[in-house]
């Protein structure tokens, strides 16, 4: 999730003459949030089906795991409005990107964090849960998920601080050297969503493990304040606090399921409480990127100073959505999070009045419209999502992802130079865009 993320233009949306389409929402009424969520997607398939690598399903310019999450949320579309118009669309990206059924394709495996795929884990583990359509002669949606968590646990590094996942895979990515809340987040949360879709303990047993392990370092801390990053270097003492909604709705999500699945251990629901409390910080009562105040869910690192990036944008929609699924399965949350995601949903519309493609500032407005509007629409379907034991129909298959040659590491001298030089010079820009953006955040605060 790095390279052309911190290369990116930091966005800066002036929201002014966009004219384009309006969009009205009566967040108590149905049909309205419907609407308002179909001019939305219907206005990112626009950007999806305009960008430039538009041979290549599921594959968005520039970033390889937006696609994922794209997908993700599209998925929930379908779920929670029953339009099917895009289904084929994401099928078909779905499908292309699956590489050994692990979403590891060999395109970018080479380039790739352990948060980019496990997004595309997330997403099929979605499909998996809200019985969306699979095609006949591919895998099936829960052994794709299943695929990612088969190459991803043997990751599991404990060569540095006993255990956790690192951020990056290989050894000559500067992100190796990072142990950060998403990934582990991420593994985390989709293990214990496949304990709740299979109950198969071992998916639980890795949950817990992750869980626990990141207790033992700043990702998680008795506070329940979370560090989006620590190092192997210094054992998983040191941490980069910057906060981002989407590192604390992945722990707070993987945390509802496990609730779910011990039948309601205290240990859950005290994790569940304590992450929603410290994520009160992100309805900040100053000034938020576009001036209004409380209760209204704002990236707080990076948005009221107008800075967030391209992966940043869309921190929101994941906690929104997640948060939202979650109180169909911990009902007792829903007064927790549900009034502020219907306050959030309200003035994304106020503020983001007019969306136009293809527009920077447009894209900011979809995503940041996306999460508040589906999190409004899982209270009216108040449809928990399915599992093996209630009518979920996806089919296990433990093994997937496992016949692949992936985890060996890529010799990359037999990359051709093309290749090699690209990479070095994504390297370079990486590191020189994470010195920018740190540099940038720290002075526009
Ligand atoms: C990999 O790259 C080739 C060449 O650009 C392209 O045809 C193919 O669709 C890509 N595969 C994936 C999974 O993106
Ligand atoms: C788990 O979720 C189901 C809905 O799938 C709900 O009926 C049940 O009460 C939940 N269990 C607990 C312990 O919250
Ligand atoms: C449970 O999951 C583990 C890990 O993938 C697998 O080895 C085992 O076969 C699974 N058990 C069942 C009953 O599916
Ligand atoms: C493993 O992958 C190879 C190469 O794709 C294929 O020929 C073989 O049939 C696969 N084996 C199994 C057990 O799926």
């Amino acid at each position: 999730m790095i390279f052309s993320s911190w290369v990116t233009t930091f966005l800066s949306c002036t929201l002014a003459a966009q004219g384009a389409l309006a969009i009205t929402l009566n967040i108590d009424d149905l049909s309205s949030v419907k609407s308002a969520a179909k001019t939305v997607a219907s206005d990112m398939i626009t950007y999806y089906n305009d960008r430039a690598s538009k041979d290549i399903p599921g594959k968005l310019d520039d970033t390889w795991w937006e696609g994922g999450s794209m997908f993700m949320i599209l998925i929930q579309y379908w779920f929670l409005t029953g339009d099917s118009q895009f289904n084929d669309l994401v099928q078909d990206g779905m499908y292309w990107q699956k590489g050994d059924d692990n979403f590891f394709p060999s395109n970018y495996s080479q380039y790739l964090g352990n948060d980019d795929q496990v997004f595309w884990g997330l997403a099929a583990i979605t499909a998996a849960e809200l019985n969306y359509p699979e095609r006949s002669g591919q895998p099936s949606w829960l052994s794709l998920a299943q695929g990612v968590f088969n190459t991803q646990v043997p990751r599991w590094d404990t060569s540095s601080c006993h255990g956790g996942m690192r951020w990056q895979i290989w050894p000559y990515q500067s992100g190796y050297q990072t142990k950060n809340a998403i990934s582990n987040g991420g593994l985390f949360q989709l293990s214990a969503r496949l304990a709740f879709y299979t109950n198969n303990e071992t998916y639980a047993t890795w949950a817990e493990r992750i869980w626990d392990w990141s207790a033992t370092t700043p990702l998680l801390r008795k506070t329940w304040v979370i560090a989006d990053s620590t190092s192997p270097e210094s054992q998983c003492t040191d941490h980069g606090d910057f906060q981002w909604t989407y590192n604390y709705a992945t722990y707070i999500s993987g945390a509802a399921y496990m609730y779910n699945y011990t039948k309601g251990d205290q240990k859950w629901m005290e994790g569940i409480t304590g992450l929603i409390k410290t994520s009160d910080q992100f309805y900040p009562t100053g000034k938020t990127f576009d001036d209004s105040t409380g209760n209204i869910l704002s990236d707080i690192t990076c948005e009221p100073i107008g800075k967030c990036d391209r992966n940043q944008i869309t921190f929101k929609a994941y906690f929104s959505s997640w948060l939202a699924f979650m109180t169909t399965i911990v009902p007792d949350t829903y007064d927790l999070v549900m009034p502020k995601l219907r306050t959030s949903a309200q003035a994304a519309v106020q503020t983001c009045t007019g969306l136009s493609s293809g527009t920077r500032c447009g894209i900011k407005c979809k995503w940041r419209y996306w999460g508040v509007l589906n999190a409004n629409l899982v209270q009216s379907k108040k449809q928990a999502p399915f599992t093996s034991d209630t009518g979920g129909t996806s089919k296990s298959n433990p093994s997937a992802g496992t016949n692949t040659s992936d985890d060996e590491v890529p010799q990359l001298n037999t990359v051709n130079t093309g290749d090699r030089a690209g990479a070095g010079i994504l390297t370079a820009v990486f590191v020189t865009g994470w010195v920018l953006a740190v540099t940038w955040m720290i002075r526009g605060g």
